[in-house]
Order: C-alpha cells, then structure tokens, then sequence
C-alpha cells in the first residue's frame, strides 16, 4: 500500500464537480443558433480495439475470437512480473471508465501483495447511470475481450476469485458472458493452472436486482454478500476491505476490456491515443434527437462537437441543440457553446462539467429544462437507499419544490431554497448519490435561471408535453 489516499474513490462525483466557480449565467439560447449542420462526411474508417469485433459475425464466440488474436495478451502477460504489468497500466493513462475517473493502475498498486485470505475482483456491470449503454455492448459482442482483461488483472495481482455484477435486467449480456466462460473452463484460460503456469482463477457471473444503487462500488459489494444495496463509509477502500472482508479490485467493464490492448501494445501507445492523464481509445453513447444515436469508438480527448457532428451525423433536420450532459445524468449540463470541451477528466472539469461515464445526453430547444431537472430529482429519490437524511429527505424535496415550479405554482423563493438545499446535500452523505442530484440540479438552475423564472412569472411549463400520460395529466390540472 502506498499512502497515497484514493479520494476519488469515495466521491466519484465530486471527484470533478465544479470547482469553487460557479457555471455561469446564460443567456436562454436562440432558436436556430445551435442548429447542427447536416453531417458533411460520413466517419471516417478508423482502427477500432474496443469496438472491433461489434460487426463481426459471432464475434462473441471463442473460436472467431481466437482467430482475431484474442488469448495472445494473456499469453503475454503470463511471462510478465505482477509489478510489470502494473507498470505497464500506470504508463497507460487508463482512467476508470465507471465514472469517477480514478487512474486504473494506481488503484491496483493500492492491493496488498500479502493477504492471508483470498482476494477478489469484482467487475461493475450495473450500469444503472441514465443516459449510459457502452458496457452493454462490451459483453454481448465481446465477451471474450472483457474476460481475458480480467484473467490478466488476476495473473497481475495475485486475485484468486472475480465476480461480474451485472444488472439483473440485461439477461441477454449475461448468457453471454456465461456462455464464453463456459467456454473458457473448456479450453483451459479459467480454473485450475490456466495455461500450464500453476494460476488458478475462477469468474462468476453474478446478476444484481435492478438497483442504481449498486452500481456504487460499496453498495455493490453489499449486494455481492446478500445484503441490501447500501453502501459503506470509507475508508476502509475496497482494496483493503472489500467483499467478504477481503482485499478487492472493484473496476469497470470498459476499464477492464482495455487491459489487453495495453499489454498487446504496451503502456505508452494507449497513453499516446489521448492527451494529458488520460489515455487509449474508448467507447462514447450518444443519445438525444441526433441523426446517428448509438455507440462509437474515438480516442480520449475528443471534443464533443466532433462526436456530435462526425459520428452522431448532426441534430436531426427541425432540431436545435439546447444543452448536453457529458457522461450521464449526474453531469452538470453544458451549454452549445461547450461543444469544443475535449473528453477529458481535466477538461471536462475546467468546461464547467464532468466526463462521467463519456455517455452524451443531447438535448433540444423542446427540452424543458425544469421538467429534466424533476425527472432527475424524481430518478435519485427512487433510488437513494436512504441511509443519509440529506439524501433520503432531500431529494424529494427537490422533486416536490421542482415540480410545483413546473406546474405553475412555484415561487422566486423556491430558486433559492433548492440551490440551498443543494448546497446541504452535497459532501454531506456516504456516497455520491447525494452529489448525483446535487450537483445536476444547481447547474440546470444557474445555467438556465432565466428559464425557471420564467416558469414562475407565466404560471407554467410551455413545453410540449413528453408523453400522452403527462398531456393527460396537464388537461386534468386545467
Ligand atoms: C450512485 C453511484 C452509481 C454508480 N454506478 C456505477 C455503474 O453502474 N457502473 C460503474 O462501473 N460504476 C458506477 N459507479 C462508480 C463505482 O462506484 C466505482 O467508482 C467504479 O465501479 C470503479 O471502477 P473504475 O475505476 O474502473 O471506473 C457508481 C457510483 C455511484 C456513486
Ligand atoms: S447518499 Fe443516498 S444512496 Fe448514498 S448512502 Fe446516503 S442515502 Fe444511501
């Protein structure tokens, strides 16, 4: 253990919320001022590591992956030191891709070496963040790469056991990952002495109930034991007690998956495929009223214009940009004129923002800026677990005072007392999720103040309505 502190670990958030600056104050944007131009070409081919098997028929399957060089890293690894390969992860700049950024081999070298009980890796296949849909595609298309990423962290840290938590509801993710370690036990990379080098590893594929919660590294462990989802205070840090009491590496499934390219090709070369702190190429979700939604491979540092324009194909024809949210829904928004932020943990951070999970919301001019920020209030309530009284109570408040703004019976007074109520949440609960709303909340509230106020003055929501039940609802009131 070093006595380096892994901060971030405990606020995957706040790690890079805004700094003491406040976001400023914009003007409402104008109708047609964002409009995003027509793509002018269509992407480029480029080299694909993470997403190179996703077109490739049965690309899931043992067999084609072999063919495409899969198993090569592990058998590389194998003649590397435990220290070797840390080194090589370091070098790497591969920042967790779960959310918090935290630098991947730092956190491995924070392992005890030692350890009289077995040690664990657990993988984080929740993936509950609204907006986020990347880790997804990584099991089901390409199982085998995640599984060989986990069979060399184990080789280089001396982990005897993995579990993989996915989300209970992607059934469909977890047959294939049950199918290629199935599949792997066959051919000798899991069980006993995988490849003649007297290592043993075993993986479980273990399906979680639906929580966001447990996509909180504690409350996943928790989870892990049979308990309810509710996370731990740290320190202690997983890596020095995790599940079952015992020394564990919580990382997530796109962090992982990474791990063989950077053996393959060596620290330096994943580093080089980004920029400063932050490397290797990466797997980016666009959603919202664009041409192209979906899921694309680009390097790290990538501007948010570029995806927009040069993978997502533009807005779509009659829709203007509003504002986006970078890396899923506990993200500070953005505003257009941020589309030149590079996706970054820094950058993202000095844009106001956070790179988050690197999964972009886009939103249009349609979009009520109010009703997201209640959506979000509504979301975290649901799904805060309620240890913390700031947390349990004050995410409901949020829903309730946002709501009455939406529905026309809102006041001034109701701006202030929510960036309060803000301000009480946020740093003062065991984990993240406190920040979670916190922190999206004040910025929809500071970015676009003009547009709550004006909810207030008009005695109502302009917008169009989202769904049939919610114009319902509206006729009802009226
Ligand atoms: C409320 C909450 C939900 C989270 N959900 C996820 C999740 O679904 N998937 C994930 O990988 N990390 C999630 N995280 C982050 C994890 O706690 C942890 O930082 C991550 O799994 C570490 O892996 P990494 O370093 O490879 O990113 C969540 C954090 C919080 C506070
Ligand atoms: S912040 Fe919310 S979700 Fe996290 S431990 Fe506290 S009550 Fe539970």
């Amino acid at each position: 253990m070093t006595d380096e502190k892994p901060k971030e670990e405990t606020q995957e958030v706040s790690e890079e919320e805004p700094t003491a600056e406040e976001p400023e104050k914009k003007p409402l944007p104008k109708p047609g001022a964002a409009r995003a131009k027509a793509p002018k070409v269509a992407p480029k081919k480029e080299e694909k590591y993470l997403s190179r098997l996703f077109e490739v028929e049965n690309g899931h399957d043992l067999d084609v992956y072999e063919k495409h060089g899969g198993y090569q890293a592990l058998r590389k690894a194998m003649k590397m030191s435990g220290e070797e390969i840390i080194e090589e992860v370091k070098k790497s700049n591969l920042r967790g891709r779960g959310g918090a950024g935290f630098p991947c081999g730092i956190k491995w070298s924070f392992l005890p070496k030692e350890s009289d009980v077995p040690k664990y890796l657990v993988i984080n296949a929740d993936e509950g963040e609204p907006g986020t849909f990347k880790d997804r595609y990584l099991m089901v298309l390409d199982p085998h790469r995640h599984i060989e990423g986990c069979i060399i962290a184990a080789w280089a840290l001396g982990i005897r056991y993995c579990y993989i938590f996915v989300r209970g509801e992607m059934q469909f993710a977890i047959r294939r990952l049950e199918k290629a370690i199935k599949q792997c036990y066959e051919k000798g990379y899991l069980g006993k002495n995988i490849l003649g080098s007297g290592f043993d590893f075993d993986i479980y594929v273990h399906p979680g109930a639906g929580a966001y919660i447990c996509g909180e590294e504690t409350g996943l462990i928790e989870g892990l034991e049979g308990k309810s989802g509710q996370p731990r205070m740290k320190p202690p840090f997983p890596a020095v007690v995790g599940v079952f009491q015992a020394p564990t590496i919580v990382n997530n499934v796109e962090t992982i998956s990474s791990i063989p390219f950077i053996i393959e090709n060596g620290g330096e070369w994943f580093a080089e495929m980004g920029i400063e702190k932050n490397g290797g190429p990466k797997l980016y979700g666009l959603s919202g009223p664009i041409q192209r939604p979906g899921v694309y491979e680009a390097p790290s540092g990538i501007t948010v214009g570029e995806l927009l324009e040069r993978y997502g194909g533009g807005m779509l024809p009659g829709h203007d940009l509003k504002a986006y949210i970078p890396g899923g829904s506990s993200c500070a928004v953005l505003t257009p004129d941020k589309l030149d932020a590079e996706m970054g943990f820094e950058t993202m951070r000095e844009a106001g923002s956070s790179m988050g999970t690197a999964c972009i919301t886009f939103m249009d001019t349609d979009t009520c800026m109010v009703r997201v920020a209640a959506r979000l209030a509504h979301f975290y309530h649901h799904e805060s677990c309620g240890q913390c009284t700031p947390c349990r109570e004050g995410t409901g408040w949020a829903a309730k005072v946002l709501d009455q703004i939406e529905a026309g019976t809102g006041r001034r007074e109701d701006l202030d007392l929510l960036l309060d109520m803000c301000d009480n949440i946020q740093g003062n609960t065991i984990c993240a999720l406190g920040d979670s709303i916190a922190i999206p909340v004040r910025s929809y509230i500071q970015v676009f103040t003009e547009e709550f106020e004006e909810h207030i003055t008009r005695r109502g929501c302009w917008f169009p309505a989202w769904s049939r039940r919610q114009r319902q609802a509206r006729s009802d009131a009226a």
